[in-house]
């Protein structure tokens, strides 16, 4: 997909279909809406008093105009009510327009950019977020179809801009945009890979490339020097399969001095639950089970992308999680990186284990503030719902900051408590912490656990197993992947480095 800014009026423009937009109670369009309007000889207007167009939040109405304007479609998507309007909602509006016009096989769009100038909406933010919208609603999990498989032929993203002034803004911020979205999409298609596909070795080789394509510094550390370094506690998980586990660094010195930031990512390519095994229902999500690592590779090859002035160590420990004869069992006790002995009583909590090494490891390396993401309790789910990412960490300036970034991607988080006294439910009859906390408060326990690995270093847990798949399509949204946390943890970068 090709995205470029040109200025001048959408209504001169010669592309497959125009995208032009309407909040909801509108009778008479305005602005851009209102030049397609007139120049059709004052259709859409008829189109809303026949009620044939509400200006709903994610309708989309496709017309073919009879002369008038030069482009042969024009599709009007509804913003919703003026006072629910936000930056989500530019993205969402223009993804709903992109994948409505790809289904109908337009090759190209020239779009206004939803919300430029509205309710005090910077006008780049809301050219990249349109940007974003529409390259991220073009994504799909259809490749291992052979039949049944309609690729998009969508090639050609215009943003349109009358003004000079803020139609050269535009371009830099389209830049991003694409970029953003291409870097999300990258972590989803490595989220949509099947367990048998990516493999934690495959996924390292897929890393690596990335890496070199990039111009990230990037190593691969295998069986032999994980157990060199004394990661224990990820090679207790990793025991109980056949494939190999894997630690995926990477470093982004995009500056000589400020913050060194650590990106760590759960990355369980499959995750059975090990001997404490889950049912068959509760497995046949587990491929998804390194999202984490996907969102920060995702976010690393953002970060390079935007050649940004940060200095970023990306962790991403690979394992499956499998019972077998040689697996964990319930009660044995290991040691990780940082000394620490752990109790694992339940080797469905695996997530925590592999994380336990991979934040020592970055901690050891010197970071100064430490940002995880990992699926890694239902218990998030249950507590926030398909909607909202858990947020919990030992430092609220680095909590506020990924809040705030999530605001500014729409991508929603949300904190949760992480009083001392949860703690306690962590004690060891035998070592210093066991690895499960009970089923209450179980996303708390989760991340009281990751909190004795960092020592005091500043840092920030996302627990993405709410956000990081969707098991519904929305009109902006193919359903599965997310990419949920790449373009947070990026814009968290940014604002803890500046
Ligand atoms: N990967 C799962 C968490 C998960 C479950 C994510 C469902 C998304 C959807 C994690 O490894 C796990 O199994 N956690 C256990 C922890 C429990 C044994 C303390 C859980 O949530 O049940
Ligand atoms: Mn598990
Ligand atoms: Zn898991």
């Amino acid at each position: 997909m090709q995205v470029r800014v040109q200025q001048g009026s959408i209504t001169d423009i010669a592309a497959d279909a125009l995208v032009v937009n309407l909040f909801e109670g509108i009778t008479e369009p305005g602005g851009a809406t209102g030049a397609v309007n007139q120049a059709l000889g004052g259709l859409i207007a008829r189109l809303i008093a026949d009620g044939d167009i509400k200006g709903k939040h994610g309708e989309v109405t496709v017309l073919h105009p009879a002369g008038g304007i030069k482009a042969k479609r024009v599709a009007v998507v509804g913003l919703g009510k003026s006072g629910d309007f936000s930056m989500a909602r530019v993205r969402q509006a223009a993804g709903a327009a992109a994948r409505a016009l790809a289904k109908r096989g337009a090759n190209s769009l020239a779009t206004i950019v939803h919300g430029a100038g509205i309710g005090g909406l910077d006008p780049a933010a809301a050219a990249q977020a349109t940007t974003e919208g529409t390259l991220l609603a073009l994504f799909e999990t259809d490749q291992y179809k052979t039949a049944d498989r309609e690729p998009s032929t969508l090639t050609e993203c215009i943003l349109v801009e009358r003004d000079a002034k803020k139609a050269a803004l535009f371009t830099d911020a389209a830049v991003r945009g694409a970029a953003a979205a291409r870097a999300t999409n990258f972590a989803r298609t490595l989220q949509n890979e099947p367990p048998n596909q990516l493999t934690p070795t495959k996924f390292a080789e897929r890393a690596a490339a990335m890496g070199r394509e990039q111009g990230i510094e990037t190593t691969v550390l295998g069986p032999a020097e994980i157990a060199r370094l004394g990661m224990g506690a990820l090679q207790s998980v990793a025991k109980g399969s056949q494939e190999p586990a894997q630690v995926v660094v990477m470093q982004w010195n995009g500056a000589k001095s400020g913050p060194r930031i650590g990106l760590i990512g759960k990355g369980v390519t499959f995750d059975s639950g090990g001997l404490s095994l889950k049912t068959g229902d509760g497995m046949m999500q587990m491929k998804y089970d390194m999202s984490g690592a996907a969102g920060v590779l995702g976010a690393m090859q953002l970060l390079a992308t935007l050649k940004a002035p940060v200095r970023v160590l990306g962790v991403m420990p690979l394992t499956e999680n499998l019972p077998s004869g040689t697996a964990t069992r319930p009660g044995d006790v290991v040691t990780a990186l940082n000394g620490k002995t752990i109790e694992i009583l339940n080797t469905d909590a695996e997530g925590r284990l592999i994380l336990a090494d991979a934040l020592a490891y970055a901690a050891k390396e010197g970071c100064d503030i430490l940002l995880d993401a990992a699926t890694l309790t239902g218990a998030c789910a249950v507590a926030l719902g398909p909607v909202s990412t858990g947020v919990m960490g030992n430092d609220q300036g680095v909590v506020d900051a990924v809040l705030a970034a999530g605001v500014r991607t729409g991508e929603p988080m949300w904190q949760l408590p992480m009083f001392r006294e949860y703690r306690e439910l962590l004690k060891s009859d035998i070592a210093d912490v066991k690895n499960i906390g009970g089923r209450e408060g179980g996303a708390i326990t989760a991340a009281k656990f990751l909190e004795e690995f960092v020592g005091e270093t500043r840092w920030a847990h996302l627990d993405i197993a709410p956000t990081a798949w969707a098991d519904d399509a929305k009109p902006w949204m193919a359903k599965g992947p997310t990419g949920v946390p790449t373009r947070t943890l990026v814009e968290a970068v940014l604002a803890l480095s500046a």
